[in-house]
């Protein structure tokens, strides 16, 4: 991940469109337990990391709608009253998505020019779509100086990634990026949306180890998983009318009605239910310092989603041993979607350093890929990080 700062994004927005920009910033997310329980209704508990995705605005008053990225070299020029119907396939898309599902709210939008940064890996798990997503929310919602709640504008992002790039992900990407809070997890309810703070202990660092196999939540196998469960959903709810989501099923429920369902359809439905668990007593078992405990949730996560859920990969298994056993380590597992991305790691921070090259050197001689290893903390959500100097409307 490459560490960027609101200075240069504005040096080069200047270069670019000859006005300095507002900046907005939402970090990427690390899940440490909940895995593929959001789109169940179920809980989740992860953390916002201090890796971020910048959008920088200025509006323009003939109606253009320009995006233009730092990492990327395409540049894309819309009619702010016409937007596309349709992703293009590019990175533009989460933009369009968030701008599509503004403008239907407020027609009045200005069009804007955008110059994007993001420091987050793409493809690794670790949320640079929602990072997008929401600081580009923050970006445009400041041309009208319309007021948005941040749970709504986490509601709304994820309906531009349902809808218009047509991943059918749950809430708890754009959440975590806006609502995340430095030095804690953050323990969602994701029906409800009420959430609570789980502060994460001081001498705890969270590793992020990248296997630098990408995955891809747009690509069938995510939304397949979400079938899944809701035909698991479908069935069940024949026999209990009350059921509106797994997160609605006990264990005991599912295994008296094991025989009327598919088989895969149990073990996707048997991974939501036991890991809604999980996370409750992971949230608890932080709350009372007993980290061992955190560390076995996790190792069960783990094995959970790579037997039951089968989201996992040879390479994400792979480096959740290559951690056994080392100094520091309390507990590990995928984070994310699955297939490819990252593991995340709670280890002592004292050992922190050396586990990291451990965890690097053991990935690399089991797979003879090199990994990207990263000694996080958890941060702060998304925020304004630079005022408008100029309002007067662009017209590059
Ligand atoms: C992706 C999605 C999330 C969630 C996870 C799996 O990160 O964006 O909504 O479903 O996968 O837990």
């Amino acid at each position: 991940m490459t560490n960027g700062s609101a200075g240069s994004l504005a040096e080069e927005f200047n270069r670019e469109f000859h006005l300095r920009p507002a900046i907005f910033r939402a970090p990427g997310r690390v899940n440490l337990i909940g895995e593929h329980t959001d789109y169940n209704d179920g809980f989740v508990l992860p953390s916002a990391i201090g890796f971020y995705t910048r959008v920088a605005v200025s509006p323009r008053s003939d109606g253009k709608l320009v995006l233009r990225s730092v990492d990327f070299p395409d540049a894309f020029e819309f009619d702010i009253r016409n937007l596309p119907g349709a992703k293009l396939g590019a990175w533009c898309d989460y933009v369009l998505g968030v701008a599509v599902e503004l403008a239907k709210q407020d027609p009045t939008m200005p069009g804007a020019s955008l110059l994007v940064h993001g420091e987050i890996p793409v493809g690794a798990g670790l949320s640079s779509s929602a990072a997008l997503e929401v600081a580009t929310a923050l970006a445009f919602l400041s041309l009208t100086g319309r007021e948005m709640p941040l749970q709504s504008v986490a509601r709304l992002c994820q309906k531009a990634e349902n809808e218009f790039v047509g991943a059918h992900v749950g809430i708890m990407d754009p959440f975590v990026s806006c609502m995340g809070r430095k030095g804690n997890a953050v323990l969602l309810d994701c029906r409800s949306l009420e959430f609570e703070l789980v502060p994460i202990p001081e001498q705890v660092k969270l590793v992020i180890s990248n296997t630098m196999v990408k995955h891809e939540l747009s690509g069938g196998e995510y939304n397949q998983r979400r079938a899944q469960c809701e035909e698991g959903v479908h069935l069940l709810s024949k026999r209990y009318p009350g059921i509106r989501a797994l997160r609605d099923v006990s264990v005991e429920q599912l295994e008296a009605q094991k025989a009327s369902l598919p088989a895969v359809v149990y073990r996707r439905c048997l991974h939501v239910v036991l890991e809604n668990r999980r996370v409750k007593e992971a949230a608890r078992s932080f709350r009372s310092g007993d980290l061992p405990s955190v560390g076995r949730l996790m190792k069960d996560s783990h094995a959970s989603l790579r037997d039951l859920y089968e989201v996992s990969c040879v390479e994400l298994d792979a480096m959740v041993e290559a951690a056994e056993g080392l100094p520091g380590y309390i507990g590990g597992r995928m984070t994310g979607g699955g297939f490819g991305g990252c593991t995340v790691n709670l280890v002592e921070s004292p050992q922190a350093p050396s586990f990291a090259e451990a965890i690097a050197a053991r990935y690399r001689n089991a797979t003879g890929i090199a990994p990207d290893i990263h000694i996080c903390s958890a941060a702060d959500g998304a925020n304004q990080e630079q005022e408008i100097n100029s309002l007067s409307p662009s017209k590059q």
